[in-house]
């Protein structure tokens, strides 16, 4: 079969394996490669234990793979052979030297354009899908175009907002798809090239276009924003707890503002995954790098309430159990950063076991998906920590249950079972407000969930 385009995606990660999963079953007539420089994570794509578990994913990989989609190792076979090449690698906040801790670490996707020059036998429409800080298209258009050899590269930005949990839906029926890409000629003809890809499945009036560097920006201020949301009911949290009012009760007042709206409003234990604190403190590193400190500032109070927000869950955990976890059990329900993913990274559960450990608490980790992960996090920890995927036996013998990802398993539990089987007083700590409160206070729990009063016996 002959193919109309050939798409290249380097990076098979959270965002690449599931998007060019999506291209492939809606463009049957493009062909679609996927490489990676990780060769166990290639291979995992290519067997029937995908490397990251996504509801729907399986489904769409066994209509596609071998079909339009393939998995591969070859980068440079990959570079050579397309004309289309999205980049998904990760960008990580960078951990040494100047920017530590705040700017975004460049080097994996300045090796990706590297390895792109020097394998290209013709001209590629080169198309950022990893976030990036704003004006990073400017240095990959100097290096891709730095020879003289008649080989054109446009760079175009085409962010990518699907959440993990519902990756398949959102790249289905996506908000709006942005594509930033430069004015001239080269340029608007490398977004048409886009625009037709989407447009398969995507209505034309979703398809938004952009000067490259809004494009860049915006995915960095829209998680910012959502980041932003969190921050604010999870301010406000605190404040209920004291004020005896309902964070619930509060944010479905202030949500059905059609202004506000009712999304996002959920508090909770704060914010994880790999993309809000991190977009958040690129975009601080920015304002600062530009001389805008007090815009920087304005931003950099929505990570400091998340981890506020943690570590009030341990605090409260503390003066809830007479002020001394040490020797007590305390079962973590739920470790993944949100249900329905097995990702762990920058999950609050992380920060939450190891400051549990901390005070000498002996952690027993419960969660469906994300047990292996969890395991990676905590190695090394002192202390002691079991895993156990079964959440009832993993409360077993436990002074306390908290619940830290919103799975829908945890709803529906034998709570009078669970409740006998634990050291009393026995204490629930809900950090997702997933519980009905009422009825474990009832069968005799202490129930503190996240900015409303208290359930106690005492
Ligand atoms: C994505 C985006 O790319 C990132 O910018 C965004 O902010 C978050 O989502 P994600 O897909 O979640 O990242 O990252 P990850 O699952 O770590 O996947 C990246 C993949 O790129 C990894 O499989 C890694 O092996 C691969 N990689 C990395 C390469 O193939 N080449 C490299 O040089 C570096
Ligand atoms: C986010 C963005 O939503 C997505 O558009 C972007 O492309 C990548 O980053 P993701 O991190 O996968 O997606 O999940 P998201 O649903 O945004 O949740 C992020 C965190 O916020 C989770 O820890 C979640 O539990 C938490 N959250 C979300 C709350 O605490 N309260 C809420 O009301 C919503």
């Amino acid at each position: 079969m002959t193919f109309q385009k050939r798409i290249l995606c380097i990076g098979a990660g959270y965002v690449g394996g599931p998007t060019m999963a999506m291209i492939a079953h809606k463009c049957p007539d493009c062909r679609v490669t996927v490489v990676d420089i990780n060769p166990e994570r290639i291979a995992a794509w290519n067997s029937d234990d995908l490397p990251i578990y996504e509801p729907g994913l399986d489904k769409l990989i066994a209509a596609t793979r071998g079909r339009n989609l393939f998995f591969s190792t070859d980068i440079e076979a990959g570079i050579r052979d397309n004309e289309i090449i999205f980049v998904s690698v990760n960008t990580p906040t960078k951990t040494f030297g100047l920017g530590a801790g705040m700017a975004a670490d460049l080097q994996y996707w300045e090796k990706t354009a590297r390895q792109i020059l020097e394998f290209s036998e013709s001209s590629k429409i080169v198309i950022e899908k990893s976030t990036l800080p704003v004006k990073t298209a400017l240095a990959m258009e100097r290096i891709l175009n730095c020879r003289e050899n008649g080989i054109r590269f446009d760079v175009l930005s085409n962010p990518e907002f699907l959440a993990e949990g519902t990756a398949i839906s959102d790249l289905e029926s996506p908000d709006r798809i942005l594509i930033g890409s430069r004015e001239t000629p080269s340029g608007l003809k490398a977004r048409e090239t886009l625009v037709e890809i989407y447009a398969e499945w995507v209505p034309r009036e979703k398809i938004i276009a952009s000067n490259i560097w809004s494009s860049e920006l915006s995915k960095l201020v829209a998680n910012a924003f959502l980041a932003q949301r969190i921050s604010s009911i999870n301010a406000i949290s605190a404040l209920c707890e004291k004020a005896e009012a309902d964070v619930t009760e509060v944010a479905r007042a202030v949500g059905m503002d059609t202004r506000i709206g009712p999304r996002f409003l959920n508090a909770s234990i704060g914010f994880g995954g790999s993309c809000f604190a991190k977009d958040i403190l690129n975009l601080v590193y920015l304002c600062r790098h530009y001389g805008l400190d007090e815009v920087a500032d304005y931003w950099e109070s929505v990570v400091h309430i998340n981890r506020y927000q943690q570590e009030r869950f341990i605090r409260n955990m503390l003066g809830a159990m007479f002020n001394t976890l040490a020797g007590k059990k305390i079962c973590l329900w739920g470790f993944a950063f949100k249900a329905n993913t097995g990702d762990t990274r920058e999950s609050p559960a992380i920060f939450i076991a190891r400051r549990l450990l901390e005070e000498r608490a002996e952690v027993v980790v419960s969660d469906p998906k994300a047990l292996k992960n969890a395991r990676a996090d905590l190695a090394g920890t002192e202390g002691s920590i079991a895993f156990i995927g079964d959440p009832v036996r993993a409360a077993k013998g436990c002074h306390a249950v908290a619940i830290l990802t919103e799975w829908d398993l945890y709803r529906n539990l034998d709570f009078g079972k669970i409740f006998k089987t634990m050291a009393q007083p026995a204490f629930l700590f809900d950090g997702r407000n997933v519980l009905d409160h009422r009825r474990c206070f009832d069968i005799g729990f202490n129930v503190y969930p996240i900015g409303k009063p208290p359930l106690t016996h005492f």
